[in-house]
């Protein structure tokens, strides 16, 4: 195996940082590596907010739940879906952006998103940094709008705490890796037998959180979300990312054990 792989293989996240300082070489060099990344089109829809400041960084934990986790790492990455620098890229060319209206858009941003936080944590943890992504800053996302100063059509989609490992975590587990590794057609013939799903419905005693309370409660949040959604600034584009949250970031504080 080589080191890139045994890396990846070897990801947990990380909840526990001590303070020292990630240098600007380092944080550099890591931030160079999701410049580097694939986006759909070459559009480059993404931009990174880096917050080293420690009251921003103690404010977004507020705003996140209560996720101390990003007060105590020294960098806190905001990946934000940014139709802002493309609307004026199209408006140069004398044309009428419209991709940020539609759920395609919002498909195409949210996997270029995904994209460069994935290239993110390799680079951190190749460097021998501790990660972990923070989904929770969807909480109050007019806040995290105004605090970050992002401008119309972009919106903070996902944070990532960069940091020197305090408490290292154990590997987290995985279900079996047939539930997720289909060959040529899908096949749930082993669901039922192999235990795999029984995942789901287990809180397993070192996990924060089981998730089939959070999924199951997905309709209710679809009303709550969309009515939150109608007072924020980049309407359009956080209707879609509400629609599309995995979980309801207002319950993300109580998912992931503050
Ligand atoms: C998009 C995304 C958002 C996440 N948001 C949070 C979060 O807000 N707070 C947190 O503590 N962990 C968060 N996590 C970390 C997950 O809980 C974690 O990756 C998962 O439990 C698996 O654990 P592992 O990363 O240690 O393998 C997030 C992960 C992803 C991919």
């Amino acid at each position: 195996m080589n080191e890139t792989l045994r890396i990846q293989q070897s990801h947990r996240s990380i909840r526990s940082y001590k303070p020292d300082p990630v240098s600007d070489a380092i944080l550099d060099q890591i931030i160079a590596a999701a410049h580097r990344a694939p986006t759909s089109m070459n559009a480059q829809e993404i931009s990174l907010i880096v917050v080293r400041d420690a009251e921003k960084r103690a404010r977004i934990a507020e705003l996140s739940g209560g996720q101390m986790r990003v007060a105590q790492a020294p960098v806190f990455i905001v990946i934000a879906i940014d139709f802002h620098k493309t609307d004026l890229g199209v408006r140069k060319a004398g044309q009428t952006q419209i991709i940020h209206e539609s759920m395609e858009g919002f498909g195409v941003a949210a996997v270029d998103a995904g994209i460069a936080l994935g290239t993110l944590i390799t680079a951190a943890e190749s460097l021998g940094l501790g990660i972990v992504p923070i989904g929770s800053i969807r909480r109050n996302p007019q806040d995290m709008i105004a605090l970050l100063g992002l401008p119309p059509l972009t919106f903070p989609l996902v944070g990532l705490c960069i940091g020197h490992i305090k408490d290292d975590m154990p590997l987290k587990p995985r279900m079996d890796i047939k539930t997720f590794r289909h060959d040529e057609r899908y096949d749930a013939s082993g669901y039922g037998t192999t235990c795999c799903l029984d995942f789901y419905t287990t809180i397993l005693e070192w996990a924060e959180w089981s998730l089939v309370p959070q999924f199951a409660r997905l309709p209710e949040l679809f009303k709550g979300c969309l009515t939150t959604s109608v007072h924020q600034q980049q309407i359009r584009i956080s209707v879609l990312v509400w629609i599309f949250d995995e979980l309801s970031p207002r319950h993300f504080d109580e998912a992931h054990g503050e």
